[in-house]
């Protein structure tokens, strides 16, 4: 069993395992950098990490059209039950056994107001354990904090770390990240979408694999790896 892993631009991720599509803060419509339209996209679960609308996105749509299950906070999850779509909630900290793997939601530091002005209680990260025993961590919009070297006590496989800088980690503060959690593969994501986080991402690369045992992929939008 592998784990395909795609990075549809910005911070929109889609997870293949185990039989299950997973898409993580689709923003495809209205994302420069998207390369996937929410018209033909699958999924059966998405996972959305706050409530900003670089992250919620085309989920109401997608969620309408593919029946897929929202997965977030209780905040996020009561209002995509007014939108007529199906939704899980859990919260910070809290983890649960879904069909594709166990899910937990981790601390973040960010904000997390829905587009509409609705409460989006906190902002979470997502740590996934799939059925085969791989871990894939998944930042979301964060500041550095220290307890990342907690969740680099699970052993992580696979970090997906902002670097855009403005609005979460930038590119110094993501290398010391990857330091905490010393996962063996390291994606970066939230950059590059417009001037305002715009970075180098193999410049980093080079100085994350110079200074970490971390292997990096650096991906075009669209562009898929298989974490075996
Ligand atoms: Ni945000
Ligand atoms: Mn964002």
């Amino acid at each position: 069993m592998s784990v395909e892993f795609t990075w549809y631009g910005h911070a929109a991720l889609g997870l293949d395992t185990d039989g299950y599509k997973i898409l993580v803060d689709p923003f495809l419509s209205d994302n420069p950098a998207a390369d996937a339209s929410p018209e033909n996209i699958q999924a059966d679960y998405i996972l959305l990490s706050h409530g900003h609308g670089d992250h919620v996105g085309d989920t109401v749509a997608i969620a309408k059209r593919t029946g897929a299950t929202v997965i977030s906070n209780f905040e996020i999850c009561s209002w995509c039950g007014t939108k007529g779509i199906k939704a899980h909630a859990q919260h910070l900290g809290g983890g649960h056994k879904h069909p594709f793997g166990y899910l937990k939601l981790t601390l973040a530091l960010h904000g997390s107001a829905l587009p509409d002005g609705s409460n989006g209680g906190n902002p979470a990260g997502f740590l996934l354990t799939t059925n085969d025993g791989k871990k894939i961590y998944m930042a979301c919009d964060t500041g550095l904090f220290g307890d990342m070297r907690l969740i680099g006590e699970e052993g992580i496989d696979l970090a997906v770390l902002p670097i855009g800088d403005n609005f979460t980690m930038g590119p110094d503060d993501a290398l010391r990240a990857v330091k905490l959690l010393e996962p063996k593969h390291v994606v970066p994501v939230h950059y590059n979408t417009w001037d305002l986080i715009a970075q180098d991402a193999d410049k980093w690369a080079s100085q994350v694999e110079t200074e970490t045992g971390a292997q990096v992929h650096v991906l075009k939008p669209g562009e898929s790896f298989s974490l075996d």
